[in-house]
């Protein structure tokens, strides 16, 4: 397995592979592996000729008061588990070498990143956008692997990919959960034993939602209500929002229908916590759940 620091040395080896007429299959990651990871990594094996994964934890994308610092590192481990899984190079760059000169360039994607984890991180997104791109342009053609647990950041890659013309097909993989439920995230290493279940409470409020959807309740007000008393009623956890979205464009429906995304945020002790699950409505509705005027 190579192991890249350098752009010109990741660029040359998948022009190299390509050229060879092997297909692409790359992993963009911070590091800090856990089982999401792995299983992104897993798809891309089985779906590819040649992987690569990059391990870079992306300043761009943290705000000044957040953990770029003490995020987890271990490069030796990392690049372990990689050449285990069959990966056939990492690149590793510093951040000298992602980012040699102070950045001009400013990406915006407007509404889709003013709320959520957007209006909570202030330029955490066109941090993220910023070192996609970059990542794109040394890579080149290629499938690309994402998690669905950070949907914004899914819907803000598929926006670049689109607007960019980048020849990457985005892929999103399902989140990996703990069997009691809990998404996994690198972040979930600093919660003590009482905060983790404390966590819980996030994927109990999406559970809430989608199966109030499901039994079809179609009031984007109900639904956010359900699942934010749930929020409430855990101990220990701070909720930021409850909310259901448009899958794809995250503006919010009031009649829901169609794909739909439930999104919540909260703290837990120091730390913030992000989890979504996905709905459909496009059955009618029960006639149960309608008003006693429709009915038959
Ligand atoms: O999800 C992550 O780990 C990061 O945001 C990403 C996509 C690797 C960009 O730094």
């Amino acid at each position: 397995m190579h192991i890249f620091q350098r752009i010109d040395e990741a660029r040359s080896f998948c022009s190299r592979a390509r050229s060879g007429g092997t297909d692409i299959g790359f992993v963009p990651t911070m590091g800090a592996f856990h089982e999401g990871h792995i299983s992104l990594i897993r798809s891309c094996r089985e779906e590819n000729e040649t992987v690569m994964v990059s391990i870079f934890v992306n300043p761009a994308q943290f705000g000044p008061d957040e953990d770029f610092v003490a995020y987890p590192r271990d490069l030796d481990y990392d690049a372990g588990l990689c050449r285990e899984m069959g990966v056939d190079a990492v690149f590793a760059p510093s951040v000298a070498e992602m980012y040699p000169t102070p950045q001009t360039l400013s990406l915006d994607f407007g509404g889709l990143t003013s709320d959520l984890e957007g209006r909570h991180r202030p330029g955490h997104f066109a941090g993220v956008g910023l070192v996609i791109a970059k990542l794109f342009n040394v890579v080149g053609a290629c499938r690309a692997y994402f998690g669905d647990k950070d949907w914004q950041q899914l819907a803000v890659v598929r926006r670049l990919t689109a607007e960019l013309a980048f020849p990457v097909e985005v892929l999103g993989c399902e989140t990996v959960r703990d069997s009691d439920g809990l998404a996994l995230s690198s972040r979930n290493a600093y919660l003590s034993a009482t905060e983790r279940q404390s966590a819980l409470g996030l994927y109990r409020s999406l559970r809430v939602g989608s199966d109030k959807i499901e039994s079809g309740e179609r009031s984007r007000d109900a639904v956010e209500e359900a699942m934010a008393l749930v929020l409430a009623e855990v101990k220990g956890l701070s909720p930021d929002y409850a909310v259901v979205r448009d899958a794809a464009t995250l503006m919010p429906v009031d009649f829901l229908s169609g794909d739909l995304r439930l999104l919540v945020a909260a703290n837990v002790g120091g730390t913030r916590l992000i989890d979504n699950l996905g709905a459909r409505a496009d059955r009618p509705p029960p006639l149960s759940t309608l008003g006693e005027g429709v009915r038959a």
